[in-house]
């Protein structure tokens, strides 16, 4: 498995394969893409890059989803790799963190976030129910 940074051609083809994927999958941001030894698109993150709300002289990329599309390809470590790839692009970028959030019953995702040693923080709402997590890594 190779990953690397994706391009237009790579987002179309996901986008146009994937349709659903235009819910979180922009125009610009940090496309990374997992392709196998056929050149074949396995899995994709996207993350956008902003100030951060208050402390806007600082950074972050915000990655807004990520997906191994074929459910037997996953817990082979893909996600990870995805997520390792962002980190050092924030890195190289001279973000100060990389965030996520996932939703309350994604397992799956928090683990994921957990892996790769993130913060977890839950959010709740005025009922005291979570709503799911946010994921932090401090570079
Ligand atoms: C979340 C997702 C991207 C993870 O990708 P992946 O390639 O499976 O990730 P990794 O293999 O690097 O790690 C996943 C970890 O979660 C664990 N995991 C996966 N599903 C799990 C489950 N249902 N219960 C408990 N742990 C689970 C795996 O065991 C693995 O941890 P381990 O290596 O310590 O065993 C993938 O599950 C996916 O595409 N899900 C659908 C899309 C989605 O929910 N995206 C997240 C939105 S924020």
């Amino acid at each position: 498995m190779t990953i690397k940074l994706g391009n237009e051609e790579d987002k179309k083809w996901i986008l146009d394969t994937y349709p659903y994927t235009s819910q979180v999958l922009y125009e610009g941001g940090i496309l990374i893409v997992a392709v196998d030894d056929e050149k074949k698109i396995k899995g994709f993150s996207w993350a956008f890059r902003r100030n951060i709300p208050i402390l806007t002289e600082y950074i972050e990329d915000f990655i807004n989803v990520i997906e191994v599309f074929d459910k037997s390809e996953r817990c082979k470590g893909i996600g990870s790799l995805l997520i390792q790839k962002h980190i050092e692009i924030a890195r190289e970028n001279g973000c100060y963190q990389v965030r996520a959030y996932c939703d309350v019953g994604n397992i799956a995702s928090h683990k994921l976030w957990l892996k790769n040693k993130f913060t977890i923080s839950p959010i709740k709402n005025e009922q005291d129910q979570v709503l799911g997590s946010y994921a932090a890594y401090k570079i």
